[in-house]
Formats: C-alpha cells, structure tokens, sequence
C-alpha cells in the first residue's frame, strides 16, 4: 500500500467518523438483507426519498424468506413511486435465488450471481455484511476518485472504467473497511458533489488533483 493510499483512507475514514452518517437505518447492521434491500434502493435513489420506502418495505418483508414468497404484484405495490420498477422485479427473482441458495453469499463475486447486483452493489453488500475488503465504484464514487487524481476522459468509456476499478482497489485499506466505504459514498454525496464541490469540508482536499488544476 502506498504512502497516498495509506493517507486517502486514514483521512477518510477520520472523517467519517466526525462527520459522516452514523445513524441512516440500514446502518448499524450485519443482515445481509437489509444491507442488500438499502443497496438496491440507493442505487438510483437518494437517501431522503428511499427511507420511507426501506422501512415501509422492511415492515411488510422482514426478512428474505417473506419477500420470496410474496407476489410479484404486491412487491411493485410496495415499489410504487420510488421508479426504475425493473429494480422491484430484479428484487423479488433475487430473494428466491438467495432462498434457494439456502441464505446470502458472503463474496462479492458470489453475490453478482444475484439478479439486478452489480459488480460495485455486490462489493458494498460484501463489506457492509462480512467485511470483506472490496471496492466500490458508484457514480458519486467515480466522481470523487476522477477528480482527487485528476483521471481524464469520458465517464463509462471502458479504459476509464478500468483505471477507475483498478484505482478504488489500490486505495483500500488494510482495516476499518465498512467506515472507509460509508466515508466515500457520504463525501461523495454530501461534500464533493455534482457541481460545485464544497472543498473548504473536504478531508482530502490537500492533495486533490482537481482542486490544484
Ligand atoms: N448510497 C448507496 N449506498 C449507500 C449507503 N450505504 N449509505 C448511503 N448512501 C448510499
């Protein structure tokens, strides 16, 4: 691990601990589960409209087993309003995978086998539920990695991707995964956001690319 990568995620982590979300209610928790449904919500979701939805869900659908059995139906009535429905769909295909898999898997290479889990929402459900060290690399977490080293190019362009993959894992560290994760998805969507980044609360800002250029 590099000296920058050693300070990227000391100062992160840090920081989320002063000043990052502590108490959203998927957090606080190992249930893959709940982990999961939070994850799938967010994806397109901010976090202010998916909480009366998460925990209207969670009161309906307390664990993997009810959501499995439901119906289809009731699962988008339930849905209804938060949008991108195919998520709602994917949700319910996925619940009777996990119940036929006799429970959630613990490795993110595992959990992309599931319907509708990316390769970034797998990495997120692996930390937040087994603290398996692996990267994420969602949209508020491209942005902020391609502007702190400066990666040029456009967004979803395939080598860009690639460095931005290779990039989030050569910054993980070695320990306190789960607060590092929570601190780059909290940055990115309370300090360095679309327009114009609020750099004066930035624990990064010193060494950041974009800020210098
Ligand atoms: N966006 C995606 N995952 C999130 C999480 N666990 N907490 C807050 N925002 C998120």
């Amino acid at each position: 691990m590099s000296r920058e990568s050693l300070d990227f995620a000391a100062r992160l982590v840090r920081w989320q601990r002063q000043h990052g979300r502590l108490d959203l209610p998927w957090q606080n928790t190992r249930d893959p589960y709940r982990i999961w449904l939070s994850e799938v919500m967010l994806q397109q979701t901010q976090v202010a409209t998916a909480t009366p939805y998460y925990l209207r869900f969670l009161d309906r659908f307390s664990d993997v087993q009810s959501l499995a059995r439901a119906e289809l139906d009731e699962v988008l009535t339930l849905w209804s309003g938060l949008g991108y429905y195919s998520r709602a769909r994917n949700l319910h295909h996925a619940a009777r995978q996990v119940v036929a898999l006799g429970g959630f898997p613990q490795e993110r290479v595992e959990l992309e086998q599931l319907k509708g889990i990316g390769r970034s929402t797998a990495a997120a459900i692996a930390v937040f539920s087994a603290g398996r060290r692996e990267a994420i690399l969602d949209g508020n977490v491209k942005r902020v990695l391609a502007r702190h080293f400066a990666i040029e190019g456009f967004p979803g362009e395939r080598a860009v991707e690639q460095r931005l993959w290779t990039l989030a894992e050569s910054l993980l560290p070695g320990q306190d995964i789960e607060t590092y994760t929570q601190a780059l998805m909290d940055l990115g969507a309370t300090v360095c956001v679309r327009g114009n980044a609020r750099c004066d609360a930035c624990p990064v800002a010193q060494s950041c690319e974009a800020r210098r250029l």
